[in-house]
């Protein structure tokens, strides 16, 4: 069984970018794929930013942040990631983009092994597997916002995950990247959206009905259960655009009215209000 040493991301945003310096911080050789330069470089600026922070509370060394520099590498091309055995895809959370991202790199990667997984927090693993020619080797495996900090990854087989791929991609998440693991079903949202976003999505009714304003709702969730930031912020953190997309493949597989977005959600997606990566969402970051 051919180690895993060559990783390639697929997307390069908050999430892809996360995913991409954790496994160039764990000594291997990181190949990220996005759509053009300035994508790439917002990335790159991320990851710089993130390797710095470590630097300066002392979690890395100045050696470490440049080695993980020096083994990532970009590119726009996906015909460049023949020689990899692990893919991870971690584009915008459309179930037509990842169904065309597991089909062209089906097509490309050469090691009979490798393993594809998906970052999606909702998107079904059987729909991303039935995209390519291995279904066996497709698996969900979903990492949290930051990924340097968070240390939870669920791992989501489909129907037809092979055992193989679940063990190795297991060993690789604690082993190589030092997270835990926990395991979920192949159902809309896994084990931790299932029970996140009906909260948050409460949160946003909450003040769409003028019950407490922002600072309220998130300070009580804060100071009265010592939750590290309010539901609010923490959406903002996700993005709002995200947590529509999550919100809509739940409430597509399961119907219950508690997965619906609410009109405010949907309504400051619609006006570029996005949350901290667009400078505003329920808060200011500007
Ligand atoms: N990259 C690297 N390191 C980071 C970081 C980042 N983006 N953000 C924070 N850190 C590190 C800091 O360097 C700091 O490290 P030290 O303690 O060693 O100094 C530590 O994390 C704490 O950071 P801060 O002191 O700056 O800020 P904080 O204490 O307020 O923590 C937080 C920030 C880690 C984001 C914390 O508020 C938190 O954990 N919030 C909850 C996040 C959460 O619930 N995420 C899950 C979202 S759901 C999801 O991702 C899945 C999905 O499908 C939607």
């Amino acid at each position: 069984m051919t180690e895993i040493q060559r990783v390639g991301v697929v997307g390069s945003g908050l999430m892809g970018s996360g995913i991409a310096e954790v496994c160039a911080r764990a000594g291997l050789d990181v190949l990220v794929a996005e759509v053009n330069r300035d994508a790439t470089e917002a990335a790159k600026g991320r990851i710089a930013a993130s390797l710095g922070r470590g630097v300066r509370s002392g979690k890395l060394t100045a050696e470490d942040r440049d080695g993980a520099l020096e083994r990532l590498r970009f590119t726009t091309d996906l015909g460049d990631f023949h020689d990899r055995n692990l893919v991870v895809e971690a584009v915008a959370e459309n179930e037509q983009i990842k169904t065309e991202v597991f089909k062209a790199v089906d097509k490309v990667v050469t090691d009979q092994q490798a393993i594809f997984a998906s970052n999606t927090s909702s998107i079904p693993i059987m729909k991303l597997g039935m995209a390519t020619s291995r279904p066996e080797q497709v698996v969900g495996v979903h990492f949290f916002n930051p990924v340097p900090v968070l240390k939870l990854v669920e791992l989501v087989p489909s129907l037809l995950t092979g055992e193989q791929t679940q063990t190795r991609a297991e060993a690789f998440v604690t082993e190589k990247l030092g997270k835990q693991v926990i395991r979920s079903q192949d159902r809309a949202g896994f084990v931790v959206n299932a029970l996140l976003v009906p909260y948050l999505l409460s949160a946003i009714r909450m003040l769409e009905s003028g019950f407490a304003s922002p600072e309220d709702i998130d300070n009580g969730m804060v100071l009265g259960c010592a939750h590290p930031m309010g539901p609010l912020r923490l959406t903002d953190l996700i993005g709002l655009d995200t947590t529509k997309a999550i919100a809509e493949s739940m409430y597509d597989e399961f119907k219950e009215p508690l997965y619906s977005p609410p009109p405010l959600l949907l309504r400051m997606v619609d006006a570029g209000l996005l949350g901290k990566k667009s400078g505003r969402g329920f808060h200011n970051y500007a």
